[in-house]
C-alpha cells in the first residue's frame, strides 16, 4: 500500500469541524479525541484513533509529527481581507486615539484616498514586496486560505494591477487566495462630482475587464454615507452577477442603512461588519442564507461602537464568519486570535462559536466547500497549536498558538 507522507499523532484532540452552522458549535466542531491525522497527496487520509490505522500506512518515509497532548484544527480561513496595499496611516491611527473620527479624516482627505494615492503610484512589483509578509505573518497564526479585496486602484488599470498582484501572490507564497473585485470601496477623488460616470466605468469598463481575465470571484461593495448608496450597490452587483461574479457588502458598519436587507435581497454570499444591523436585518440574513462576517478588531481599531451582534445573530440561525478585515485604515492587523478572542468579548459568541467562524464558517462564506475542516479526501491544511483546546485561543488573548502549519500535506 502506498504510505502516508505525513502522520500528526499524540494530539488532545482533533477538531475537524464537519458540523453545520445551525447546530450547537461545540457539536459543529465535531471533536475526535487523541485522533491522528494522516494525509496522502497532500489530501486528508484518514482521521481516527492511531491504533486502527491500515498495517502498512507508515513507512520509512513517512513524516511523523508529535503534537506533544495538543490540539489539531484546520487551518483557518480569513474571509475578509484587503491585504494588497502600498503605504502606511499610523498618523490617522494616532488622530483617531486623539478623538478624530474615521469620517472626518476621510472628509479631510485621509482615509481610503490616501492608501489609493500610494497604492496607484506603486509597481505590481512593489505590492508584492509588501503583502508577502503580512502573508507570511498570517500564514504564521494559521491562516491558510484568505480573501483579498482590490479597491486601492479605482481605476482600471490599477484595479486591474492589484488583482493581478493576488494572482501573483497565490504562486508565491502558500496562503491559498480568494479574490474580490471591490472598484466600488470608495468614490475616487476625481469623480467626486460624477459618481454616476465612475458607477459607469465600474460596469462598463473595469468589471468586464476583471471578469474576462478571471481576476476575480467575488465582488464587494462599501454600502455608507460617504461612500455607495443601495441603488448604486445594486446596480453594480446585478451586473458583477451577470458576469459570473458572487456578491459580497460592507454593510451597517458605521451607520444603520438596512444593508444586510439589501444583502439578502440580492442573495450575497456575505454580509460584513453588520455593527449596526437591524433585527429585520438579521431576520432577512437568515431567511435568505446569507452568512455574516464579522470583523471586531476594526470595531475595536476605529473606537466605535456597538460591535456586531454576534449573539443574536448565531440565535437567528446565520452562519457566522470572523475576518481579520487586515488593512490599513481600519484593522492593521493580521492577527485573527485576537478577532476570535474580541468575538468572545464583545460580539458575544462562544469559544466554539468564534473557532468555528474562524474556520468552517469562514470557508462557507467564502462558498468553499472542503475547506476550515478535516475531512477524508479534502486539502490538507492543518493547524498543530500549543494549547490542549480551542479555549485557550480567545483567552490568551491575542497571542499566536499556531506551533505548525500545514499547507496542502506540506509543513510551511
Ligand atoms: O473593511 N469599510 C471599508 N473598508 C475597510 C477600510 C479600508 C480603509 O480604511 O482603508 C474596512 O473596514
Amino acid at each position: 500500500m502506498e504510505t502516508l507522507e505525513l502522520l500528526i499523532r499524540n494530539t488532545s484532540e482533533v477538531l475537524t469541524v464537519e458540523g453545520s452552522p445551525q447546530e450547537p458549535a461545540e457539536r459543529a466542531l465535531t471533536p475526535q479525541p487523541h485522533a491522528c491525522v494522516g494525509v496522502r497527496r497532500g489530501r486528508i487520509w484518514y482521521v481516527g484513533s492511531e491504533s486502527a490505522l491500515p498495517p502498512g500506512a507508515v513507512g520509512p518515509s513517512t513524516r511523523v509529527l508529535d503534537a506533544h497532548g495538543q490540539f489539531v484544527g484546520p487551518g483557518f480561513v480569513d474571509p475578509h481581507t484587503h491585504a494588497v496595499f502600498a503605504g502606511e496611516r499610523a498618523a490617522e491611527f494616532d488622530l483617531r486615539c486623539q478623538g478624530a473620527t474615521y469620517l472626518q479624516i476621510a472628509q479631510a482627505g485621509g482615509g481610503i484616498a490616501n492608501t489609493v494615492r500610494a497604492t496607484r503610484f506603486a509597481s505590481e512589483e512593489d505590492l508584492i514586496r509588501l503583502a508577502l509578509p503580512r502573508l507570511q505573518l498570517m500564514l504564521e497564526y494559521g491562516i491558510t486560505t484568505a480573501e483579498v479585496k482590490s479597491g486601492y486602484g479605482l481605476t482600471l488599470q490599477d484595479e486591474l494591477k492589484m488583482l493581478r498582484v493576488v494572482q501573483r501572490l497565490s504562486t508565491l507564497q502558500p496562503v491559498e487566495l480568494i479574490p474580490t473585485l471591490m472598484c466600488a470601496h470608495a468614490v475616487p477623488e476625481e469623480y467626486r462630482e460624477w459618481r454616476e460616470s465612475y458607477l459607469d466605468l465600474c460596469i462598463q469598463e473595469i468589471l468586464p475587464a476583471v471578469a474576462e481575465q478571471g481576476l476575480a470571484r467575488f465582488c464587494d461593495v462599501f454600502v455608507e454615507q460617504g461612500a455607495f448608496t443601495h441603488a448604486e450597490a445594486r446596480r453594480l452587483l446585478l451586473a458583477a452577477r451577470k458576469r459570473g461574479l458572487q456578491v459580497r457588502l460592507h454593510v451597517d458598519q458605521l451607520s444603520a442603512s438596512g444593508g444586510a436587507e439589501l444583502a439578502a435581497e440580492l442573495g450575497a454570499a456575505s454580509a460584513d461588519h453588520l455593527e449596526h444591523v437591524s433585527e429585520a436585518g438579521i431576520q432577512a440574513l437568515a431567511a435568505a442564507g446569507v452568512s455574516a462576517v464579522l470583523v471586531p478588531t476594526a470595531t475595536l481599531f476605529l473606537r466605535v461602537r456597538p460591535y456586531a451582534p454576534g449573539r443574536k445573530l448565531r440565535d437567528a440561525g446565520v452562519n457566522v464568519a470572523l475576518g481579520t478585515n487586515l488593512n490599513p485604515g481600519s484593522a492593521m492587523s493580521e492577527n485573527l486570535p485576537l478577532a476570535l478572542g474580541l468575538a468572545c468579548l464583545e460580539n458575544g459568541l462562544t469559544a466554539a462559536e468564534a473557532y468555528w467562524a474562524a474556520t468552517r464558517g469562514a470557508a462557507l462564506a467564502l462558498g468553499l466547500s472542503s475547506e476550515g475542516r478535516i475531512s477524508v479526501g479534502d486539502p490538507a491544511n492543518l493547524v498543530i497549536f500549543s494549547c490542549s483546546n480551542y479555549r485557550h485561543l480567545p483567552y490568551h488573548l491575542g497571542i499566536n498558538h499556531a506551533r505548525i502549519v500545514i499547507k496542502g500535506g506540506h509543513v510551511v
